[in-house]
């Protein structure tokens, strides 16, 4: 198995509870880079989830999405770098100066470079959102637009990379060019089934595309051998970046 496909796999660890959780790690920390811990998993369990991870030799990328003012969202974020998780995400249309001041306050702590430095995403337009959505709130602009105009933002901030739907790749390599890290939700390997995610693409088409990073939940979860499914598609990774 190659490392670096293992390294790109993140395993959406979408559990209600820490012993599902425990045992999902147990099974997969040598097969897959990073856990993924989103709101519900952490609101319930808290630290200690993150924790047991890093306990059992995996890492966290810890997907809570914050939004709030700048001073706010910059503590969390160094919370979450004190916690050892090493990747977490804000939203981008929390605006520049919000991006730009978590960006300092890891500076300050954890320079690059540093092995404890998290790599810092930002969300640009959940993929649940339409453009109807946006116009609901008041921004008149096509989805496809926000999209790359968000990650730029968020490079200009100083963040290293964006979550974003496989499909948005292209855009957003363009608009932010190759040092920039693009983590993709929506990976369906043509063994799973689509669950509920409409616009998907198969992980060796979305590394293909430019992803860095594949989050891969369902097709993992839901399999009848889900070390075998991982298998399967850590394989596939690891044939696309060999093209
Ligand atoms: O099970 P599945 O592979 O669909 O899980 C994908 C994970 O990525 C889930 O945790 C889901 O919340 C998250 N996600 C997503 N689409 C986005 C953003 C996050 O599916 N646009």
């Amino acid at each position: 198995m190659s490392t670096e496909a293992r390294e790109r796999l993140i395993f959406a660890l979408d559990v209600d509870n820490f012993e599902a959780a425990e045992k999902w790690v147990k099974q997969l920390h040598d097969k897959v880079g990073l856990f993924k811990v989103g709101k519900q998993l952490f609101t319930r369990c808290g630290p200690e989830v993150v924790h047991m991870i890093r306990g059992e030799g995996g890492e966290v990328f810890l997907d809570l999405k914050y939004h709030d003012i700048p001073n706010t969202v910059a503590m969390a974020g160094a919370e979450a770098a004190r916690m050892g998780v090493k990747m977490f995400n804000v939203h981008a249309l929390g605006g520049p100066e919000m991006m730009a001041r978590t960006v300092a306050e890891i500076d300050a702590r954890y320079p690059r470079g540093d092995a404890g430095r998290p790599l810092l995403l930002a969300v640009t337009i959940l993929t649940s959102s339409t453009e109807e959505t946006l116009r609901e709130v008041g921004i008149d602009r096509p989805v496809n637009e926000m999209v790359p105009r968000l990650a730029r933002l968020a490079k200009d901030a100083g963040m290293d990379g964006v979550v974003a739907s496989p499909r948005e790749v292209g855009l957003i390599r363009q608009a932010c060019g190759d040092d920039f890290a693009i983590v993709t939700p929506g990976v369906r390997p043509a063994f799973a089934s689509l669950d509920d995610q409409k616009r998907v693409t198969t992980p060796a088409d979305a590394i293909a595309a430019g992803a860095s990073y594949l989050v891969v939940g369902r097709p993992i979860a839901a399999a009848a051998d889900p070390v075998g499914a991982t298998e399967k598609i850590l394989e596939e990774i690891g044939q696309a970046l060999a093209l």
